[in-house]
């Protein structure tokens, strides 16, 4: 089947933490946007109306797009931006995933305001889903964070003057950051989830936010964890669920609380940074969820508080996670052609023309706070220059990337101590480096996250692949443990298209190259996607017609 819809970005205004807000880019005057709700094998059609008085962008986050890599929608990667007044319709098809993914703008950090869900059903419908029991009623969750600035003058700032971007006002379920806002204004400051005694409820859980990982709870209710980045897993008992940005987990969770009873949820920030001062901000959102016939000055029971920097709870529930295996579904690969060790972190790179506000000058010369991969800080080529997809379909990379990625090994040292940090470490060159795939290449990454600035979990996001997450671990990556088979689960490890690498640790991912295009990889906090943490792969075409890309449609949007 076709689903159609018609993306009109515009103009919202709306009542947020006591305040009247205007938002400038809204999805259909929605905040959250529409769910787009397809079954597995369906085609997807958006016409995307740019109202808005900014360059827009729309990413099907976790879509594998196979065939129409131009539809993936990351700015200056896969497209030109749909500028102000313009139009571009995406169409694109929902093959072989199934379970929840989710849709955002892909440029600056209009994301923050430009979001909404993508839900997956098996062909058969609900009574295909391989775990039970079969749910009564599904319902979305997107978490996500408030800013009372205007969050495309953040991201210029923050771009220009290399400040990391300061905490979110609030978190937000569905949009609304609940108590405490709700005592001054309307009560629909506070999302409510409405449930029957006994009724079983399928959760879509998707984080949104722009830099938080979450922490999710019910007061008196536990979940089983049935899929995570549309993948289905083993069931998972748990009493909290971590997300982390960009990441999706479908959880059941059973009405058995007393009725008529009113239970708080809670979504509260991981702080997963050490030894620096991060955006970050400690409260909560929360939503309530109403059993028929509670009263509804009734006050709801809160869950057990969580310390925001819970690191030993978000690693247990990260690397506990493993797939449920399904006939016909990809198999870890057992050969690997192409192993990379690639450092994810924070540094301080030369100035850019456009940043004029230098405002670290380590050792003699100006430098600007960035974020990188072995130290290459990712710039995206500068509008009025092709697309990244466009060159590499033109042939013609020069000025626009080069397949230098990575240009040398990275800094060897000890990525977990506290020894001060030299200039010589941090040190990041800017630049549009990609690394060019053959066509069916198995590639395994050590994601190695450093402690340089400060040590976080960054999520690190692969565009048009879902990849086995084989191992995960604290410390240095112990080369020792790239054995065969040490370590790694080969039998059943998860399947993502994020990985919320641990703090000052690392992990372990393999993903086979049978999609051709030009894919981003990269932290989904955008404060750091922004300063240069990102790489692209380049994936050339098959030996045959069906495993090459046909070239894009014409109404592409040019720069
Ligand atoms: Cu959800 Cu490149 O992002």
């Amino acid at each position: 089947a076709v689903v159609e819809h018609t993306f009109n970005v515009g103009n919202l205004s709306i009542s947020q933490l006591c305040e009247q807000a205007m938002i400038i880019t809204a999805v259909n005057g929605r905040l959250p946007g529409p769910t787009i709700k397809v079954r597995e094998g369906d085609t997807v059609v958006v016409h995307l109306v740019n109202e808005s008085p900014h360059n827009m962008t729309i990413h099907w986050h976790g879509v594998f797009q196979r065939g129409s890599p131009w539809a993936d929608g990351p700015s200056m990667v896969t497209q030109c931006p749909v500028m102000p007044g313009c139009n571009y319709t995406y169409r694109f098809n929902v093959t072989g995933q199934e379970g929840t993914l989710w849709w955002h703008a892909h440029i600056s950090f209009l994301r923050a305001t430009v979001y909404g869900a993508l839900v997956i059903r098996p062909r058969g419908g609900a009574a295909s889903y391989p775990f039970s029991p079969k749910p009564h009623r599904e319902e979305v969750l997107l978490l996500g964070e408030w800013w009372n600035a205007n969050v495309y003058d953040l991201e210029r700032t923050a771009f220009l003057s290399g400040n990391i971007t300061g905490p979110a006002n609030a978190y937000t379920i569905n949009g609304k950051p609940g108590d405490p806002y709700s005592n001054c204004s309307a009560a629909d400051q506070t999302y409510k989830f409405h449930v029957r005694r006994n009724e079983k409820y399928l959760l879509r859980i998707i984080n949104a936010a722009l830099n938080t990982p979450m922490f999710l709870r019910v007061a008196n209710h536990r979940f089983t964890v049935v899929a995570a980045d549309a993948a289905y897993t083993t069931p998972y008992e748990t009493d909290v669920v971590v997300v982390a940005p960009g990441q999706t987990v479908d959880a059941l969770m059973a009405a058995a609380g007393a009725a008529p009873g009113r239970y708080y949820m809670v979504a509260t920030p991981y702080d997963s940074a050490v030894g620096g001062t991060p955006p970050f901000n400690p409260a909560t959102a929360r939503a309530v969820v109403e059993y028929a016939g509670a009263a509804g000055d009734e006050t709801p029971q809160l869950p057990p508080p969580t310390q925001n920097n819970d690191t030993a709870t978000a690693f247990r529930f990260l690397s506990n996670l493993t797939a449920l295996v399904l006939p016909g579904k990809p198999t870890v690969p057992l050969s690997v052609d192409t192993r990379m060790f690639v450092t994810v972190g924070l540094g301080n790179g030369d100035c850019q023309p456009k940043q004029t506000l230098c405002n670290t000058t380590d050792g003699t010369r100006p430098r600007i706070f960035s974020s990188s991969m072995n130290n290459a800080s990712f710039l995206l080529p500068d509008a009025g220059s092709p697309s990244m997809l466009q060159a590499h379909y033109d042939g013609n990379a020069s000025g626009v990337y080069t397949r230098d990625f990575p240009d040398r090994p990275p800094v060897i040292f000890d990525y977990t101590a506290d020894a001060s940090d030299t200039d010589e470490l941090k040190y990041t060159t800017k630049s549009t480096k990609v690394r060019t795939l053959r066509y069916n290449e198995t590639v395994e990454m050590v994601l190695q996250n450093t402690r340089l600035i400060a040590k976080e979990s960054h999520p690190m996001h692969l565009h048009g692949f879902n990849f086995f997450v084989l191992a995960q671990g604290f410390g240095n990556y112990d080369e020792a443990a790239a054995a065969p088979g040490f370590k790694f689960n080969l039998v059943n490890p998860q399947e993502r298209n994020t990985v919320a690498v641990p703090t000052g640790g690392w992990a372990v991912i393999r993903f086979v190259a049978n999609n051709p295009g030009m894919w981003f990889m990269h932290c989904h906090f955008d404060a750091h996607l922004d300063l240069g943490l990102g790489m692209v792969f380049e994936v050339q075409d098959g030996p045959t017609v069906e495993t090459s890309v046909p070239p894009p449609p014409l109404d592409l949007p040019h720069c």
